[in-house]
C-alpha cells in the first residue's frame, strides 16, 4: 500500500476551497493589532490570544530590537549547552517571583513545554488523568511520556475522584487540565481537583496559557485566581498569549524544574527561545507586573461585549475568561460565518469537529484589554447582521453536505 494514499484521497479541504468557505491561513499585511490588514482589508480582530494587547507596545517592540542588535538573530543550540544567554536565566528568575514558586524553566513553545514537562515527571510506570478538552499538546506529552492515560467529562469531579480511586499505591499520579479551556473559555474546578488530589496522593499540573495575564488580580492566572498557587504543584504557561511573543515555562518547586532541565528531552534536544522573543516576553511581563489595570481592561471589555451580544440575540455561550464562543452548530455553517464575518469586515475563528463534537461548532471570539467599546459596537453590529440576514439555517447545510457526497 502506498503510505500516501491517505494524502490522495484527502478532500477536506479541497471541497472547503471548492464551495470557497476555506476558512484558514488568511494572511495579515499588518502586526497583530486590535484592528489588522488582512489581505488588503481592514478587519476588527477577534480570533487572537493577544489578551493584554502587548504586541505592538513600543517598550515590547524596542525590547525585541535591541536583544537583536545585542545579541544577534538566534541562539544556535540547546540551553544544556551553549544557547544559554543572561536573559533566559533573568526570565526564568523574573517569571518564578511573578508567579511565586521556586523555580522556571522555559521552553521553546508553549506546545513543546507540555511535551517536555508531562513526559520528564510522567514516566511507564505512572497515571496521568486528564479533562477530555485539555489542549492537544498535553495529549501528546501524555503519549511522549508512556504513562497511562485516562480522561474525565469535562470538569466533572465525580469522574475524577473515580478514576482516582482506580490507581494503585504503587503508581505515581498526575492531573493535568486546562487552566481556562481555550475553546469554551470557561475555568477548570481547581479548588476540587486540588482537594482531591491531596484526598488520593495526586500532583497537579494546570496549564495556564489562557490565564496568565487573564485570571487574578493581579494576572497571575488560575491558582491565583481561586487563592491556591501553593496548592498547585506545575504551573505551564506559553509567551505567545499575553506576553505577546513565543516560547513556554513550568513553574514548579526547585527539585522539580532542576529534574527537568536535565531528564526533558524536548527541553534538551531543541534550541532554546531567541533573543527577540526572550526580551519581548520579559518586557511584557515587566508590563503585566506594573500595570495590573490592563487586566481589569480586558474583563471589562469582554463583560461589555458578552452584554451587548446577548442583547442582540447572538447566540453565545457561557463562559468566563476573554473567550466568548457563539453555537453555529454545523461544521460547513460555520466556515459560511467565518466567511461572511470576514467579508464584512471581522475576523474570528472556526472551531469544528474533530475539535469540538459532531453537531457543537462554534465560532471563537476572543478579546483584547486594548479593545474599545466603539469597536466592539461595530464588531457587534456586523455580526448580528450576519447572524439575521445572512447565514442559513443548519438543514440549509445538511443539503449542502449530501450533495457534496453525491
Ligand atoms: C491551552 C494551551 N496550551 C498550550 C498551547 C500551546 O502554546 P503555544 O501556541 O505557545 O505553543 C496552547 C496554544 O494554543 C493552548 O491553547
Amino acid at each position: 500500500m502506498d503510505l500516501f494514499e491517505k494524502c490522495l484521497k484527502y478532500d477536506v479541504a479541497k471541497n472547503a476551497r471548492k464551495q470557497g468557505l476555506y476558512p484558514y491561513f488568511h494572511y495579515l499585511e499588518s502586526g497583530q493589532d486590535i484592528v489588522v490588514n488582512m489581505e488588503g482589508k481592514r478587519v476588527i480582530m477577534l480570533g487572537s490570544n493577544n489578551y493584554l494587547g502587548l504586541t505592538s507596545h513600543p517598550d515590547v517592540i524596542k525590547a525585541s530590537m535591541e536583544a537583536t542588535k545585542k545579541y544577534g538573530t538566534g541562539c544556535s543550540g540547546s540551553r544544556f549547552l551553549n544557547g544559554t544567554l543572561d536573559l533566559h536565566i533573568q526570565l526564568e528568575k523574573e517569571l518564578a517571583e511573578f508567579l511565586h514558586k521556586e523555580d522556571v524553566v522555559t521552553f521553546s513553545t508553549g506546545f513543546q513545554s507540555n511535551l517536555g514537562i508531562i513526559s520528564a515527571v510522567a514516566g511507564r510506570n505512572d497515571i496521568i488523568i486528564c479533562d477530555k478538552e485539555n489542549h492537544a499538546s498535553i495529549y501528546d506529552g501524555c503519549r511522549l511520556s508512556f504513562a497511562k492515560m485516562l480522561r474525565y467529562e469535562h470538569s466533572n469531579m465525580e469522574e475524577l475522584e473515580k478514576l482516582l480511586q482506580t490507581v494503585p499505591n504503587d503508581k505515581g499520579c498526575l492531573i493535568v487540565t486546562d487552566g481556562v479551556f481555550s475553546m469554551g473559555g470557561d475555568i477548570c474546578k481547581l479548588p476540587e481537583i486540588v482537594r482531591l488530589a491531596r484526598k488520593y496522593g495526586a500532583r497537579v499540573m494546570v496549564d495556564d496559557a489562557h490565564g496568565l495575564g487573564v485570571l487574578g488580580k493581579n494576572g497571575r492566572g488560575t491558582a491565583e485566581h481561586f487563592g491556591l498557587e501553593k496548592e498547585v504543584d506545575i504551573i505551564m504557561g506559553t509567551f505567545s498569549k499575553s506576553l505577546a511573543s513565543l516560547g513556554g515555562y513550568m513553574a514548579a518547586s526547585a527539585e522539580v524544574c532542576d529534574f527537568v532541565r536535565h531528564n526533558s528531552r524536548p527541553f534538551i534536544f531543541s534550541a532554546s527561545i531567541p533573543p527577540a522573543c526572550i526580551a519581548s516576553a520579559l518586557a511584557a511581563l515587566n508590563i503585566l507586573r506594573n500595570e495590573p489595570q490592563r487586566v481589569q481592561n480586558l474583563r471589562d471589555i469582554t463583560e461589555y461585549m458578552r452584554k451587548t451580544l446577548k442583547e442582540r440575540n447572538i447566540p453565545i455561550r457561557q463562559s468566563e475568561a476573554p473567550i466568548i464562543p457563539i453555537d453555529t452548530i454545523d461544521d460547513w455553517r460555520t466556515f459560511y460565518a467565518c466567511k461572511a464575518l470576514l467579508e464584512d469586515g471581522v475576523y474570528v475563528n472556526p472551531v469544528i469537529t474533530p475539535a469540538v463534537p459532531a453537531g457543537e461548532a462554534i465560532i471563537r471570539t476572543s478579546y483584547t484589554a486594548t479593545h474599545t467599546k466603539e469597536l466592539m459596537d461595530e464588531a457587534a453590529d456586523i455580526i448580528q447582521n450576519v447572524f439575521e440576514h445572512k447565514l442559513p439555517p443548519v438543514e440549509y447545510f445538511n443539503d449542502l453536505r449530501e450533495k457534496m457526497n453525491k
